[in-house]
């Protein structure tokens, strides 16, 4: 089974993937990681001509092991990872390791932008996880705040907004819900309420389509 979950930054949807992943005993992939991690590669690139080919470079040699969730979790990875994911050729470069994961035998859960669209618009079950933005910035600075940050609450949501919008305007990967995903809006659950409603979308989903 692949289950595809997109959403929008700090919408939830990798907490979600990880405990469908678990609940289901398939692989997670955060795609969000790759582009993190080509992000932060290139940061001092960043406003320099070059910031475009290094960019590509390092998406075509990234691998399982520069993915490190605590080294690539800040905000400004987050922007950075945003600004290489406008390049279309970094998208192209990563688009064989994301499918190949979604491949393993047994199936794989995904979350990102665009799994469900483009790279694996035949995923079994698709969740576009959505949440208000105020609600998604207070759940990251809570994040960043447990390690010890101190967090400047409205350039959090600055920053979380420009973002949004540079993703849903991304020319090379526009990121809108797939026309056969379930929408799931969090803003009002916590994680082990949204986790249990995306455990019914998904058994909902896969009883559906078992049905003659
Ligand atoms: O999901 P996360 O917030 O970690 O993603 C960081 C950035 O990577 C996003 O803002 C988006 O620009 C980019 N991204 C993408 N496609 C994906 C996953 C992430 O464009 N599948």
């Amino acid at each position: 089974m692949i289950i595809a979950v997109d959403g929008p930054a700090a919408s939830g949807k990798g907490t979600l993937a990880a405990g469908l992943g678990g609940h289901y005993g398939l692989p997670h992939l955060d795609t969000g990681l790759l582009y993190r991690a080509v992000g932060k590669a290139v940061a001092a690139f960043e406003s320099t001509p070059e910031f475009e080919a290094e960019a590509i470079a390092a998406a075509q040699s990234i691998d399982l092991g520069d993915l490190h969730p605590e080294l690539l979790a800040s905000g400004e990875i987050g922007s950075l990872a945003s600004k290489v994911a406008v390049i279309g050729e970094v998208r192209h470069a990563l688009f064989a390791f994301q499918r190949d994961f979604a491949l393993r035998p047994g199936g794989a859960v995904l979350d990102g932008r665009d799994i469900g669209t483009v790279i694996c618009p035949d995923a079994d079950v698709k969740l576009f996880i959505v949440a208000e933005a105020r609600a998604r910035m207070e759940r990251r600075a809570r994040q960043f705040e447990a390690r010890g940050q101190i967090v400047d609450r409205e350039a959090l949501l600055s920053q979380i907004e420009e973002r949004d919008a540079r993703d849903r305007n991304n020319p090379n990967g526009r990121f809108f819900p797939a026309s056969d995903a379930v929408l799931l809006d969090t803003t009002e659950l916590d994680i082990e309420a949204a986790l249990r409603a995306a455990v019914a979308i998904v058994d909902e989903t896969m009883a559906r389509k078992a049905r003659p």
